[in-house]
């Protein structure tokens, strides 16, 4: 019998490491992806010893355009049949649109947009023809809300990963694959203090904070229930829902207010 396996992009941490746990934990085998090797190894021996399925790992910069071929001829020539695909490697840029260096923007792009499209490419075909798969592109409510100042890409990623996954999905409903966007807010992973607002951010009511294992396991019913866009929790839902009802210079001056104390400029 072929085992079927998952791929988690952004595994050696946050969201990503607890996709590959809840995963596991479900019997399915992974595939472990983010740049920094230790973490992925430790990852992989104990989702090995905690859930006895196969856990392999690659260390691969998904900055770099070859990244992503790399990765799916990897898996392809070990036959391990992807059957669930996480793009969920992603990260916050500080600054002003204008004081942040092309190569940053660039790179950015190519881990949040390109790579999560470019891996859709790869893998949706073979899932098509098996008439069975599952995929998660993990967005944000910030892709729902205004954009803001600062950060000035995130947003725009984040709307056009939603709107990227509502077109698959509905192309992939008929064959057997199902594809979420899934939205949460904050989440308390390593994201905050990799982009240094954990100081800005930590001052925020802990009512809209998530945990992370929270996040995943509603992110898995989601994608089973085969729901186009998902937003995680009752708050982001309503923030979300609050943002399409009101009127949209009233909703962008309250984000301009409220939101710009946890944007680093
Ligand atoms: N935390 C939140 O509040 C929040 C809210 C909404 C959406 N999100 C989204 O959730 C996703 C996961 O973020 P997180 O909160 O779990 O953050 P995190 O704890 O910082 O994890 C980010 C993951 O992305 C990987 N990554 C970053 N750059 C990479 C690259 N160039 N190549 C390969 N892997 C890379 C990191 O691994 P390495 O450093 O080892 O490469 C790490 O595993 C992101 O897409 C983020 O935008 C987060």
């Amino acid at each position: 019998m072929t085992t079927s396996w998952a791929l988690v992009t952004g595994a050696s941490a946050g969201l990503g490491k607890q996709f590959a746990l809840q995963l596991a934990a479900k019997g399915q085998a992974v595939l472990l992806v983010a740049r920094r090797e230790a973490q992925l190894k430790e990852l992989q021996s104990h989702i090995k010893a905690a859930h006895q399925v196969e856990c392999e790992y690659l260390a691969l910069d998904l900055s770099e355009p070859d990244a992503n071929q790399t990765l799916f001829d990897h898996s392809q020539q070990n036959n391990w049949q992807i059957d669930t695909l996480i793009n969920n490697a992603g990260y916050g840029v500080p600054g002003d649109f204008d004081a942040v260096d092309w190569q940053t923007h660039q790179d950015m792009l190519q881990v949040m947009l390109t790579s999560v499209i470019e891996l859709c490419h790869l893998y949706y075909p073979l899932m098509k023809q098996r008439q069975q798969g599952q995929i998660i592109n993990v967005s944000s409510l910030a892709g729902l809300t205004p954009a803001t100042a600062g950060h000035t890409l995130y947003g725009a990623v984040k709307a056009f990963l939603v709107k990227f996954s509502q077109s698959l999905h509905l192309e992939a409903s008929d064959h057997g694959v199902h594809v979420t966007a899934l939205c949460p807010g904050f989440t308390y992973t390593e994201f905050h203090d990799v982009n240094g607002t954990r100081k800005m951010v930590s001052t925020m009511s802990k009512k809209l904070w998530m945990s992370a294992e929270d996040v995943v396991s509603q992110g898995l019913q989601a994608v089973n229930d085969n729901q186009a866009v998902y937003i995680n929790g009752w708050r982001n839902r309503l923030i979300a829902r609050l943002c399409k009802l009101l009127p949209e210079s009233l909703v962008r001056y309250l984000m301009k207010g409220s939101i710009a104390k946890f944007r680093k400029r």
